[in-house]
């Protein structure tokens, strides 16, 4: 018989057992159950709801079944339908009756919730460690390319030239942004719920202040509606995830561009590619292609537990044991695709000569020309005229900007000097652009050290 079986006549139907049970899921949380349930059991104790002696009783008899789980011993059942059950049915077969009396002033509402909020932030707490070793490997390779020219783009069109540096150090800050969201997260599940009982709290005299200490939270929730109902944790991790995700899968796609053979910024490693079961010559990318399509799963379990949660009149409601699936898809998605794109990423060799070269190529300095000329005192609009008609000459010609002679410059605009090379050569164009944020060696090696300041704070 179920433990709520009293004023049932019949058990469930086989059916319904398998269709409502989720101790798949709850497997994942049963540490973090019986942890909760130890110290809801000490509290129990200490206020002298229970007897003393149950309650030591209930601890040293989780303490064992949390021992075993910890050495994968136990095999859960889907007859006791979730993880709460699962544990107290165990508990009370091994310590008798005192096992019992373990869910005194508590709901498996609650219970869950309390559950739930220990995951979120464990899994906060794993993605930020595992983004503090993507940052510190990108922040190294950084360090090393302060010189390394390549083009910026925009529209996928050389533009301005940058260097590899300035590039990193831009998904540096995004992923320094992400982990901050997700220590945010992490500070807004850290309320502890249990106490909020299936709905209206209790009438026992809980503490809930002890709960909260024996378990490290720096808070209680504040209303017992919301405590049960509130999801926003999972949702703000989920949406951390997406954020973090998104970013990855522009990485990934650049890394894919600058692996064809019409780039060859890079080479992946062979052990992070894959071949082809026809073409032999094929070396593909797969392992970013792969996480650039992943993203879309996270952004799914974020739509989907938003939708779950949609229109749900207060307080629990059976729905939201949906949560958990697309909590663990989404939190297990990122943690291995960071994992993973940190090991491609440290294996790749990045193929500076080709960045340079590509750099020099495609007017990415026509820019520069013009504000050359701006500075000899013609005005911005008719320089950039100027310089456009210059780059229309050198493409019918097939020459590059450096490559005209003074003559050719002085046909266009009488302002042009010998000292134009200087001011449109690779060197100049990147380290002029040397306010803070700008790509320019120092200003980079600045973000830089800005950035390791951020990351010993996470
Ligand atoms: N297994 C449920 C969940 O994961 C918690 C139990 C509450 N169920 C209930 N019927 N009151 O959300």
């Amino acid at each position: 018989m179920a433990l709520w079986g009293g004023r049932f006549s019949k058990d469930p139907d086989q059916l319904v057992l398998e269709y409502d049970a989720c101790i798949g899921m709850g497997e994942r949380m049963a540490q973090q159950d019986i942890l909760g349930s130890l110290a809801h059991a000490r509290m129990l104790g200490e206020q002298g709801i229970i007897p003393k002696e149950d309650a030591e009783a209930i601890v040293r008899g989780l303490e064992g079944i949390l021992s075993d789980v910890r050495a994968g011993k136990i095999t859960w059942s889907v007859d006791a339908e979730d993880i709460h059950m699962n544990v107290e049915t165990l508990l009370t077969e091994r310590i008798g009756e005192a096992g019992k009396r373990l869910h005194t002033g508590r709901s498996r509402n609650d219970q869950v919730a309390l559950d739930n909020h220990m995951i979120a932030m464990d899994q906060c707490k794993q993605t930020v460690s595992l983004l503090k070793g993507l940052i510190s490997l990108l922040l190294e390779t950084a360090r090393e390319h302060l010189n390394t020219a390549m083009p910026g783009y925009t529209h996928l069109q050389h533009a301005q030239p940058v260097t590899l540096a300035h590039h990193l150090m831009a998904y540096v800050e995004m992923f320094l942004r992400d982990a901050r969201r997700f220590n945010f997260t992490c500070e807004m599940a850290d309320e502890m719920p249990l106490g909020s009982g299936a709905l209206a709290a209790t009438t026992y005299p809980l503490n809930r202040e002890r709960v909260a200490e024996l378990l490290g939270f720096s808070a209680i929730t504040e209303n017992s509606l919301d405590g049960v109902s509130s999801r926003d944790y999972f949702l703000d991790y989920i949406y951390a995830a997406s954020c973090c995700m998104m970013h990855l899968s522009r990485f990934c796609e650049e890394l894919v561009l600058w692996n064809s053979s019409e780039f060859r910024f890079v080479e992946m490693d062979d052990a992070f590619a894959t071949g082809s079961s026809i073409m032999p010559q094929k070396k593909n990318p797969d392992i970013a292609e792969l996480m650039r399509g992943k993203t879309g799963r996270v952004y799914g379990d974020l739509v989907a537990l938003l939708t779950v949660m949609k229109g749900l009149p207060l307080a629990y409601n059976k729905d939201m044991q949906e949560d958990k699936e697309r909590f663990w898809d989404a939190a297990d998605t990122l943690n291995r695709s960071l994992e993973v794109f940190s090991a491609m990423f440290a294996s790749m060799t990045f193929r500076t000569d080709v960045m340079r070269r590509s750099a020099l190529d495609g007017f990415a300095n026509a820019t520069d020309c013009a504000d050359y000329l701006v500075r000899r005192g013609v005005a911005f609009r008719d320089a950039h005229r100027i310089v456009g008609e210059l780059v229309a000459y050198c493409l019918d010609a097939g020459k590059t900007l450096e490559e005209l002679t003074p003559e050719e410059y002085r046909r266009f605009d009488p302002a042009f000097g010998e000292d134009v090379y200087g001011a449109i050569s690779l060197e100049t164009c990147v380290g002029a652009r040397s306010i803070p944020g700008g790509p320019a060696p120092q200003a980079v090696a600045a973000a830089i050290a800005s950035a390791e300041k951020k990351l010993a704070a996470l």
